[in-house]
């Protein structure tokens, strides 16, 4: 399958199809992995990845993917970039789109990458802005699939501070159909445009107290309360959601019998999370990371024609 988009931004780009489809092929890879067979279908292709911010998994699972596809993955911190002396992003990604194949980036502002893609000749992937990562969602839906197989009669509650990874999982619900619940403190809610839109097709219930949004969820979801943006305000956030927002397993038990754990990770344990929820037997936290590399190999070959 070719996706139709270029890019993957946000995840708004893509259809419920070809949702369904990534979904498939990574499960797919996973099972090929296993069985020890390769694919070496980008062989000779190149991948430069520009991180902005620190990375463990995205960094990790996309050079992994690269080489396990036969291709080869270059990675670039901003400070070894031109652009940390003021090369603009525009000029950066014309130059890179002459050498490479595939543009992934880890950036602060949303428009940055926008501007990378509007300028790439290559397609250009978000590794995760302030204000989506879509690539963290395609592997949770991949987890979520594994675990929950009908994913059209399932709630997803999310708990916490609306991130990156909630803009972009309330994206992917709605093209999926998927109702949810959020419970944030007030003026950390989702982002509105990503709410409007998303409203048209699914049923989006908001409100601050999370023992009522986690009620009979199949999928409970956070993130850390500190995102890497948002590190000088850490006290004051720390303080707005502690201890209302930290999912315990007295919270936890409000949710189905058998619902199960996420969290993309880094953890900040014992705040947004107890250790004896992300330990817990609920929890599929490792299945995300592991899940995080074939997804991308899926979306890889998705956005390649392969
Ligand atoms: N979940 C995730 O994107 O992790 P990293 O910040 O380590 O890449
Ligand atoms: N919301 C977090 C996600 C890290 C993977 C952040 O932006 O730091």
């Amino acid at each position: 399958m070719k996706l139709q988009t270029q890019n993957l931004l946000t995840l708004d780009e893509l259809t419920k199809h070809e949702l369904l489809q990534l979904i498939e092929l990574g499960i797919k890879l996973k099972r090929y992995s296993k069985d020890g067979k390769n694919f070496y279908e980008l062989k000779n292709k190149t991948m430069a990845m520009i991180f902005q911010k620190p990375s463990t998994r995205t960094r990790v699972s996309f050079e992994l993917s690269m080489l396990q596809l036969g291709g080869h993955a270059i990675n670039l911190s901003h400070r070894d970039l031109q652009l940390s002396l003021g090369e603009s992003i525009e000029d950066t990604a014309k130059t890179l789109s002459i050498y490479v194949d595939v543009i992934m980036a880890r950036v602060y502002e949303h428009k940055q990458i926008e501007l990378l893609a509007n300028n790439s000749s290559v397609p250009v992937i978000n590794g995760l802005s302030n204000t989506f990562h879509p690539c963290q969602i395609l592997a949770d839906f991949m987890t979520i699939k594994e675990h929950k197989d009908d994913l059209n009669n399932i709630k997803i509650a999310w708990i916490g501070d609306c991130t990156n990874v909630c803009n972009s999982l309330i994206y992917g619900c709605s093209k999926l159909g998927i109702n949810m619940s959020i419970s944030s403190p007030q003026g950390y809610e989702p982002n509105p445009d990503v709410i409007h839109e998303s409203r048209k097709h699914i049923s989006i219930e908001i409100d601050d107290n999370p023992s009522h949004m986690i009620d009979k969820a199949d999928v409970v979801m956070t993130d850390t309360f500190v995102s890497i943006h948002d590190i000088k305000n850490q006290d004051k956030r720390i303080q707005k959601f502690l201890p209302k927002f930290r999912i315990n397993s007295s919270l936890m038990k409000k949710a189905n019998k058998n619902a199960i754990f996420l969290h993309c990770l880094p953890a900040k344990r014992g705040y947004e999370v107890t250790d004896s929820v992300i330990n817990g037997t609920q929890s599929v936290v490792w299945h995300e990371v592991e899940n995080r590399l074939h997804m991308q190999k899926a979306l890889l070959l998705s956005l390649f024609d392969i």
